[in-house]
C-alpha cells in the first residue's frame, strides 16, 4: 500500500507524542539499554514543551493505511530534527519513504545538504541511504549519557540526484 506525506495538523500533536516515545522504547533496544531509553524518551514527556517544539519544526507525517506510521521534518538548515517510525510499521520502507520526501523539499530550496543527529539504531538505515558520519557525539538526558552520531548527506553527489524518482 502507497505511503502518502502530509504536513502534520494541530491536533496530531499527541499522536507523534505517543509514537515518539513507542519508537524510542520498543525499537532502540538493541542499541540502548532500559535507563537510556526512558531518559531519551522523559524528552518528550512535558506536552507543552513537545508541542512547542513540533509546532516550531512543522513535521511532516507518513500515512500508511490510514494511520501516522511516522513523521520527520527539515529545518531551513538542512537539519532534519525528528525522524521517527512507529513500530507497528517498522520495515515497511516508512523510513525510506520519508528520507525520499526530505530530499525532495531539500532540492526543491536548494538545499546541497542535510543533515541529522542520528541514533545508533539509525546509523544503519542513514549509512544505506547515503550519509556519512560527521562527528560521533554523547548527549546527556537526565544524568544520562546517550551515544549518537552527526551525519551528513550531500546532495549535489551525482548518485545522489539519481536515487530520487521524479
Ligand atoms: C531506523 C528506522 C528509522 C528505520 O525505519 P523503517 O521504516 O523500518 O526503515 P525502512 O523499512 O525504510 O528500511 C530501509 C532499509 O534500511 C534497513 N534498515 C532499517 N532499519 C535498520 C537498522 N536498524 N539496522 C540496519 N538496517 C536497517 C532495512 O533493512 C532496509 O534495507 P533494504 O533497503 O536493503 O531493504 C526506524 O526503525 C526507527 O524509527 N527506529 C527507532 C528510532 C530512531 O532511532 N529514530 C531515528 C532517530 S535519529
Amino acid at each position: 500500500m502507497a505511503i502518502e506525506f502530509r504536513p502534520c495538523q494541530f491536533h496530531e500533536i499527541d499522536q507523534l507524542q505517543d509514537l515518539f516515545v513507542a519508537a524510542v522504547m520498543e525499537l532502540t533496544a538493541g542499541n540502548y539499554s532500559l535507563e537510556q531509553r526512558m531518559a531519551w524518551a522523559l524528552s518528550a514527556a512535558d506536552k507543552v514543551t513537545f508541542c512547542a517544539r513540533m509546532e516550531a519544526r512543522q513535521p511532516f507525517v507518513a500515512m500508511l493505511h490510514d494511520r501516522i506510521a511516522g513523521y520527520a521534518d527539515l529545518q531551513p538548515d538542512g537539519l532534519i530534527d525528528h525522524f521517527y517510525v512507529a513500530p507497528w510499521a517498522k520495515g515497511q520502507r516508512v523510513a525510506s519513504g520519508m528520507l525520499q520526501h526530505i530530499e525532495k523539499l531539500a532540492h526543491s530550496k536548494e538545499m546541497t545538504t542535510i543533515h541529522s543527529l542520528v541514533s545508533l539504531t539509525a546509523e544503519p538505515f542513514f549509512l544505506r541511504k547515503n550519509f556519512v558520519v560527521v562527528e560521533r557525539r554523547i548527549a546527556t538526558r537526565v544524568g544520562v549519557t546517550l551515544p549518537h552520531a552527526l551525519m551528513k548527506k550531500d546532495l549535489t553527489l551525482k548518485s545522489t540526484r539519481e536515487s530520487l524518482p521524479g
